[in-house]
């Protein structure tokens, strides 16, 4: 028996990175994937790929700061799998550069408020009734290590949204607990995704590297992990956490 067997998991936002570990990781330990985003060729490749290592996965688009597609995409994964067992709201980014925050534009700071905390929200408002109603339900978040602590290497907008991710995981975590569902918040630092490999030179790369005490960048897997823990009745008894999962770099 695995960790997640026949459970049925939505990772938003799977098309690649962080996300797409992480269902690839569910998926070899069980579960039954929802794979999401906007890019159709991608989400094809993620989902082929769970396939032929034996996994059971399905492809469902929406953009996640838009209710009615998430609804949309909901009634799809209940039909073709079951209600959602598992729920990581993942799907994010940064949309502004680091800087003063006075030079910060307002489409940036909007931009990052609603692609992270908004998207966060409705994707969360939209299938947690299902899980009340179930009284049964896991729900992980993704922060960041900018929303941890300030850094002159954060974009304002981002850290912002990605923090307040953070209280609306407590806030939830203590409101549902008694529904018998866990929420759950992890927060990496700088993981090396193929966007990330093509975004940072390697001179920056060294610098980062010596950032963190365990000397190296992270992987996808790693959180991908961390998500498998929280996700497994092994964190039974772990509701609304913040899981730096960051090398040392950012500690709780
Ligand atoms: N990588 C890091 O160093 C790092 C560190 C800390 C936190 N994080 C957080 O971890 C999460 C994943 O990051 P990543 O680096 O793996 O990102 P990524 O490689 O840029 O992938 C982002 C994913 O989110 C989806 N997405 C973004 N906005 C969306 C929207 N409005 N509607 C639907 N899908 C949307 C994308 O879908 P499509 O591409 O198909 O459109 C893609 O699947 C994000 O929340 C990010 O803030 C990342």
């Amino acid at each position: 028996m695995s960790a997640l067997d026949h459970k049925v998991a939505l990772v938003t936002g799977s098309s690649r990175g962080i996300g797409a570990a992480i269902a690839h990781v569910f998926a070899q330990n069980g579960a039954q994937v929802a794979v999401h985003g906007r890019d159709v060729a991608a989400l094809s490749a993620v989902r082929e790929s769970i396939e032929r290592s034996g996994g059971r996965a399905i492809q469902v688009l929406a953009d996640t700061t838009k209710f009615d597609e998430i609804e949309a995409m909901r009634r799809q994964i209940e039909r073709e799998l079951g209600p959602i067992e598992i729920l990581v709201a993942n799907a994010g980014g940064s949309y502004s550069p680091p800087g003063p925050l006075e030079d910060t534009t307002e489409e940036g700071w909007r931009a990052s408020v609603e692609g992270n905390l908004t998207a966060t929200f409705l994707t969360i408002k939209s299938i947690l009734p299902g899980m009340k109603e179930r009284k049964a339900g896991n729900i992980i978040t993704i922060s960041s290590s900018a929303g941890r602590r300030p850094h002159p290497r954060s974009p304002i907008p981002y850290a912002a949204a990605k923090a307040g991710i953070q209280i609306l995981t407590q806030d939830l975590a203590a409101q549902v607990g008694p529904f018998g569902i866990r929420v759950n918040c992890i927060a990496p630092e700088t993981i090396l995704t193929d966007r990330n490999k093509e975004r940072i030179p390697e001179a920056q790369r060294q610098m980062l590297i010596d950032a963190h005490p365990i000397r190296r960048l992270g992987m996808p897997e790693d959180v991908a992990r961390a998500a498998l823990f929280l996700a497994s009745d092994e964190a039974g008894w772990i509701t609304g956490i913040v899981l730096d999962v960051a090398g040392g770099a950012t500690m709780g």
